[in-house]
């Protein structure tokens, strides 16, 4: 046998026992569906069903997966022969009882290997879907097609549509498989269904031949025509309208013709750009997690965590901890306080609870893991702690000596600070190895990412333990060197300048907001403003102000944001900010007066408005974002561009679909954001450097994406 990778022969493996063609589908790590498999499928269906020996067919999946998909690094080379919709085809015109037994993932084409298949058996903790429409495209191997026809309309979007997961239980509800086997044995339960099914004399039965699912046109067509409209709000997004088309023609062609539509629809997704971006999400969301110190140090065990401060962020950290089924202690000032971080992370559950995502049994549960305390000695057995205090130096250095008064040696000793200096944090210790950065998002227990913020002197296995309890929490973890905002928010401020200077120079803030949403961010930097509070921004600007080095060239400082925030304008919970709230309402109006505002400011400041149109506009906030992004990465702050790209994703809503700022700027061009940057430098040299990084990868015609391969 050939012992090469690429070899189908190594990757699907046939053989006959019995009157069953055994089919294993073995390409590591979780099947995909490369070249090899689809032609080692075609070649082992071809011989099973010209073998007078075999009366059945079984296919299955060796190692944790049935079959988890198109091998998605295949997107975008050359296609090679066959395509899985001919495997499909091929399984489905079997003429010997073809079987599918599920176990782990069968997602995207490998779901649709299954429906194509004659009956279809899964272990209890399978888990199918089509999630395609997460990278840009559609089931394109007949599952647009078969789906429908098997479980109806209504149910095939909504899988479609989501790309959620659904476990064997709810696919048998659904009719997407036929038995859901008794343990996890794929192999053993799949053999016993095809005995069964021999001995019954059940006979072929092919999903792209059935009738009944789409029998009700009228109700069909209201399923498609709901969907549409669903689909259509999703501003931006391509692939979902196409899979809404592709539904109808299931409807309304014959399954030849409704291939043929679903063929082409999915040809034009794989050459969208969005299709790009979605890919490199998908693969730098895994890529974020490889760091040098997770291959040299050994994660510590973490069993238990501390928790100082029970505010907005402790609160929502101690959430995400004992959702991941660890148990907390968390330290706050006196016992009121204690009293009133217990209630906040209460609030949660109650709020789970609520929404049916928690019972009231698994309520009581999660509460059982929580202790508060007002003494550090509660933590002396914790194995890591994460300090989530007023953003204030001394105060943190209180914290961390109470720390290492009374943390066992080697507890990991973690900051949730939003901007200060960890090295500094670290020093003040006797044990800045142990000393780390945690930066979560607000609501901590909601937002995915984590930045892991990596001081001088930190133990390898530290940042190793770091990563693992990300991992634990369900986090998206980048790693981030010290500097002023770590990467997220440092491009932030950049980015957020730039808007305040297109406000001075001439744009409203309701128009920033209106191009920022239309780029695809759910919110303008404006909403996001007052969504957290103007004036957790305002006390920075003022520490900013008290350190800036006098010696230094004075920046342009655009004072719109300081007027409001003296008039206590401080966003949504103080019902004004950039906008106007009714009362309770989160949704804001735009005020005149803020506008007055801006119009007195920009007269202070000498300036004449001009006007930008959105495009305009957008060129300066991307190209800020982006050259603020270089040299973030230039600095070693992160590791990698695709480090930035996950950090402004999952921690800043930039459009998962445009892949990230550095993604969208190799597909602009780099070449034209630094144009674009070497312009505006015209103005304003001092705010418009450009990146000596974006200037060397022009001058050689690189891509930031050429850095992400190291
Ligand atoms: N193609 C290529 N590589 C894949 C892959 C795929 N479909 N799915 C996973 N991998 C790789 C990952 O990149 C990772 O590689 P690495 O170890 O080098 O980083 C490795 O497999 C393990 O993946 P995870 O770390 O994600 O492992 P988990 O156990 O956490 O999750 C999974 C497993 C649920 C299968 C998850 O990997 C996943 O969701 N994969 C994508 C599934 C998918 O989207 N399938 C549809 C593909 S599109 C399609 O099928 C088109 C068709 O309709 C024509
Ligand atoms: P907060 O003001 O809501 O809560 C701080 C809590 O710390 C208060 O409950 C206070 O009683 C407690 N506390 C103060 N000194 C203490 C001490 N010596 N011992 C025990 N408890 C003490 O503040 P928030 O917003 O939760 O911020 C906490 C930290 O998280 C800050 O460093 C902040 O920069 C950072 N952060 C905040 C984010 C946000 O969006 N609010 C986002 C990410 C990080």
């Amino acid at each position: 046998m050939d012992a090469s990778p690429a070899s189908s022969a190594s990757c699907v493996h046939l053989s006959v026992r019995d009157h069953i063609a055994f089919v294993a589908v073995d390409n590591p790590p979780v099947n995909a569906l490369s070249a090899a498999v689809r032609r080692g499928l075609m070649d082992a269906i071809t011989q099973a069903d010209a073998n007078p020996d075999v009366h059945a067919v079984l296919v299955h999946g060796r190692g944790k997966a049935f079959i988890a998909g198109a091998d998605i690094r295949e997107f975008g080379l050359p296609p090679q022969a066959p395509s899985l919709p001919e495997v499909c085809l091929r399984i489905e015109a079997c003429s010997k009882p073809v079987v599918a037994s599920i176990h782990g993932p069968a997602l995207g084409g490998g779901l649709e290997v299954a429906l194509s298949a004659h009956w279809r058996v899964a272990t209890p903790s399978a888990k199918l879907g089509l999630p395609e429409v997460q990278l840009g495209l559609l089931p394109g191997a007949g599952g647009t097609q078969r789906t429908p026809r098997l479980i109806g309309a209504q149910a095939a979007l909504d899988l479609m549509l989501s790309g959620r997961h659904v476990g064997a239980q709810e696919a048998l509800r659904m009719g997407l498989i036929d038995r859901v086997a008794a343990q996890e044995d794929a192999l053993a339960e799949g053999e016993a269904f095809v005995r069964h099914l021999l001995a019954e004399r059940l006979p072929v039965r092919r999903s792209g031949e059935q009738t009944a699912a789409l029998a009700d046109r009228a109700a069909t067509q209201a399923s498609i025509d709901a969907a549409r409209a669903e689909a259509t709000k999703k501003r931006g997004l391509f692939s979902p309208l196409k899979i809404v088309d592709c539904v109808q023609a299931a409807l309304d062609l014959p399954l030849s013709e409704g291939l043929a539509t679903e063929r082409a629809l999915f040809e034009q997704c794989l050459a969208s750009p969005q299709r790009a971006g979605l890919v490199h999400a998908f693969f730098a969301e895994r890529e974020v997690a490889k760091v040098p110190e997770a291959r040299l140090g050994q994660a510590r065990p973490v069993a238990s965590v501390g928790v100082v401060g029970g505010g907005t962020m402790g609160a929502g950290i101690a959430v995400a901890v004992l959702d991941a089924g660890l148990p907390v202690v968390m330290v706050e000032r006196d016992e009121a306080a204690v009293a009133l971080g217990r209630s906040r992370v209460e609030k949660v559950c109650d709020g789970h609870v609520a929404k049916g995502r928690l019972t009231p049994e698994g309520k009581a549960a999660v509460m059982a893991r929580f202790t508060g305390a007002t003494d550090y000695a509660a933590f002396k057995d914790v194995d890591l702690v994460i300090e989530a205090v007023f953003e204030d130096m001394a105060v943190k250095h209180a914290v961390f000596a109470e720390l290492e008064r009374h943390c066992k040696p080697g507890a990991v000793l973690a900051t949730n600070t939003s901007y200060l200096d960890i090295d500094a944090i670290a020093q003040a210790t006797s044990r800045p190895q142990d000393v780390i950065g945690l930066h979560f998002f607000s609501p901590a227990h909601i937002m995915k990412l984590l930045e892991i913020v990596v001081p001088a002197k930190v133990s390898a296995d530290v940042v190793a333990t770091a990563f693992a309890l990300a991992a634990k929490l369900k986090k998206v973890p980048v790693r981030a060197g010290v500097c002023d905002g770590f990467i997220g928010n440092r491009i932030l401020a950049v980015y957020r300048t730039a808007a305040d200077h297109l406000m001075e120079d001439g744009a409203s803030p309701y128009e920033i907001d209106a191009m920022v949403r239309a780029f695809g961010f759910p919110m303008g930097p404006y909403e996001m403003s007052d969504l957290a509070g103007g004036d957790i921004g305002w006390a920075t600007r003022k520490r900013r102000a008290a350190t800036r080095d006098p010696k230094a060239p004075p920046a342009r400082y655009v004072h719109i944001a300081d007027r409001l925030c003296e008039r206590g304008w401080f966003g949504q919970k103080t019902g004004r900010g950039w906008y106007l709230y009714e009362a309770g309402s989160r949704s804001g109006k735009p005020d005149p007066e803020v506008e007055a505002i801006v119009a007195e400011e920009r007269a202070k400041a000498g300036v004449t408005p001009r006007r930008f149109t959105p495009e305009e506009m957008q060129r300066r906030y991307v190209a800020a974002m982006v050259n603020e992004g270089a040299k973030v990465v230039e600095e070693g702050i992160a590791l990698r561009p695709l480090d930035v790209d996950v950090t402004l994703v999952h921690g800043y809503g930039f459009p998962r679909w445009r892949g990230g700022p550095m993604k969208h700027a190799d597909m602009v061009g780099l070449a034209h954001i630094l144009a674009d940057i070497q312009a505006f430098a015209q103005e304003d040299p001092l705010f418009w450097q450009p990146s000596a990084l974006l200037v060397k990868l022009v001058a050689e015609g690189r891509t930031f994406d050429s850095l992400n391969k190291i």
